[in-house]
């Protein structure tokens, strides 16, 4: 099962508490350590999440700063932890414009996670589903443009969340959400936890995913498409 997750709302959270916003973002990547540990406990195979979006280098030189020390000491201080737990790491997005301190801690975590298989964890940073669809379109090449996708990690999206409120995927996993189920969160993502993932999980078993077919007969409910 694919879950991928918009964690939004940091930076109010922080507000409300007459917090600067980096100090929702340190609290934002405790919720993400809460997150993982519940994901590889759980019956969740990948787990997307959306850590700064292509459209994020707008925001303050400062808050883009510390978001991106901090992806770098996150990387550092978990990669142990992952390598215990069967987590492998993935990090999806553009490499390009990110600090070279950063795509080497980038580099030493996926290869030292590499053989996890109890979980995989892909961060998206610096990351753009529209560009990342137009790159794929530009590529060429003798495959199917579904096959190239395929081939770059599009993975199908089976439950999308978003916390923080709003109601929109923001340049997220378009193509890869086609028949996700969505679940938005009112929390602002500092507060998500176990809890939180299991009540998101309890909407997605409720909901009937058809694909475009027709209501399963009755007595073959609970086979078939649903993963
Ligand atoms: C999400 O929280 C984290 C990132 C986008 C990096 P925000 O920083 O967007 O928090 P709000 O939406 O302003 O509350
Ligand atoms: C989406 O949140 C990006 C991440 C959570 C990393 P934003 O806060 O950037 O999205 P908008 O601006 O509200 O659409
Ligand atoms: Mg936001």
């Amino acid at each position: 099962m694919h879950v991928a997750i918009i964690m939004d709302g940091n930076g109010r959270w922080a507000s409300r508490r007459g917090l600067p916003r980096t100090a929702g973002h340190a609290a934002g990547a405790r919720a993400v350590n809460r997150t993982v540990e519940a994901a590889a406990r759980g019956p969740i195979d990948i787990l997307t999440l959306y850590a700064f979006s292509s459209s994020n280098w707008s925001r303050p030189h400062n808050e883009v700063r510390h978001l991106m020390g901090l992806f770098r000491r996150y990387l550092i201080s978990e990669t142990a932890r992952c390598v215990e737990n069967g987590v492998r790491v993935c990090v999806i997005g553009r490499r390009d414009r990110l600090g070279a301190d950063l795509v080497q801690a980038i580099e030493c975590t996926e290869t030292l996670t590499r053989g996890g298989t109890r979980l995989m964890l892909r961060l998206a940073v610096d990351y753009s589903s529209r560009e990342a669809l137009t790159q794929a379109a530009e590529a060429g090449g003798d495959s199917s443009f579904a096959e190239r996708l395929a081939a770059d990690g599009m993975l199908d999206v089976d439950l999308l969340i978003r916390t923080g409120g709003e109601r929109r995927l923001s340049d997220f996993l378009l193509w890869e959400s086609a028949y996700a189920e969505l679940v938005f969160v009112d929390a602002f993502w500092p507060d998500f936890d176990e809890n939180a993932l299991a009540e998101a999980l309890d909407q997605f078993h409720k909901r009937e995913r058809r694909f475009g077919g027709l209501r399963p007969a009755p007595c073959l409910q609970n086979s078939g498409a649903q993963r």
